[in-house]
């Protein structure tokens, strides 16, 4: 099996996994389940709960306590992008191919559906207990999750993200909104993986820092994907960054040096990788993909 084929097989188990426990779409409150799910089942690449699995691997993890948790990353994620969309936000009408789910749901549910999935997220990832995982361990995880997800992590950074729309950002703080808005979701998807597989301290602080490149990385490339993109290969519309009059990393370092600095950074993370005392060359060869991405 060549590398793209691994990915489609392991994006399509990742995949799997996170439809099983969506919520059924019944009761009083249907139209907000259907608004969760439709965004859920719009697709996307599945990359969080997919470094999760592997770093879970990475240290020898094996059992299904991880699903849980790989669902809720995956729902936390999906919640982030429906409110990211709202007309208030980034007001944007596509996403992972469809109408956002303001556009298909109106604001008032694409509201409350990232509300819901947000939260049902820490439901699902409670449901680890019940597979036998470590309480001490799943209970930190479950913390973390949060911590990454509020006030500390991505709302953090796209507080500052949303304030400093049509204003000038200085690198410093450009850096601070990406570490959080991207960065921290991708930490806590490798940490999780890490600590429920019974990793070291020292071991889940340099998950901590590789999953931090990795992130700030993959905002850099998103930034310029959204200046050399097309809607129909990224599935979201490009030149949403210049519409809302954002400062990015491709407005502040230019196209060229974006592209570079995504390599080095991306670099780096793969030479943490090699710092660890066990293997996974899927990892590996996941973080060098992410440089060639396209959507
Ligand atoms: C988009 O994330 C939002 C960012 C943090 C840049 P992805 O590019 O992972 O979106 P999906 O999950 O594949 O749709
Ligand atoms: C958003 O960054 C990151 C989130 C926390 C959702 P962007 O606004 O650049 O993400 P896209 O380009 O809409 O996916
Ligand atoms: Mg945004
Ligand atoms: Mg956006
Ligand atoms: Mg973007």
């Amino acid at each position: 099996m060549n590398e793209k084929e691994q990915l489609k097989l392991y994006t399509e188990e990742v995949e799997k996994v996170v439809m099983s426990y969506l919520p059924a779409e019944e009761g009083h409150q249907k139209t907000v389940l259907e608004a969760m799910n439709y965004s859920v089942k719009a697709g996307g690449k599945r990359l969080r709960p997919m470094l999760m699995r592997e770093t879970y691997r990475l240290f020898g993890g094996a059992s299904k306590e991880i699903e849980p948790f790989m669902a809720a990353i995956e729902m936390i994620h999906t919640s982030s992008l429906i409110h990211d969309d709202l007309p208030c936000m980034d007001n944007d009408t596509l996403r992972r191919g469809m109408p956002t789910v303001w556009v298909k749901y109106g604001y008032d549910m694409a509201v409350l559906a990232g509300d819901a999935l947000m939260i049902y997220a820490f439901e699902t990832a409670a449901k680890s207990f019940a597979l036998g995982a470590d309480p001490a361990l799943a209970g930190r995880c479950i913390g973390l999750l949060a911590e990454k997800t509020g006030i500390y992590g991505m709302i953090g950074g796209q507080t500052v993200d949303v304030e400093l729309t049509n204003k000038p950002i200085p690198e410093d703080k450009l850096d601070f909104i990406y570490r959080l808005k991207t960065g921290a979701l991708l930490e806590a998807s490798m940490m999780i993986g890490a600590i429920l597989a019974g990793a070291s301290e020292e071991d889940i602080r340099k998950i901590e820092k590789i999953a931090s490149a990795i992130g700030l990385a993959f905002q850099i490339q998103d930034d310029i994907l959204d200046v050399t993109s097309s809607p129909e290969v990224l599935g979201k519309p490009v030149l949403s960054d210049e519409k809302n009059n954002k400062t990015t990393y491709v407005t502040l370092e230019g196209l060229k040096k974006a592209k570079e600095d995504v390599e080095k950074i991306s670099g780096e993370a793969v030479e943490g990788l090699w710092a660890l005392p066990y293997k996974n060359q899927f990892l590996e060869t996941l973080v060098k993909m992410l440089v060639k991405r396209e959507s």
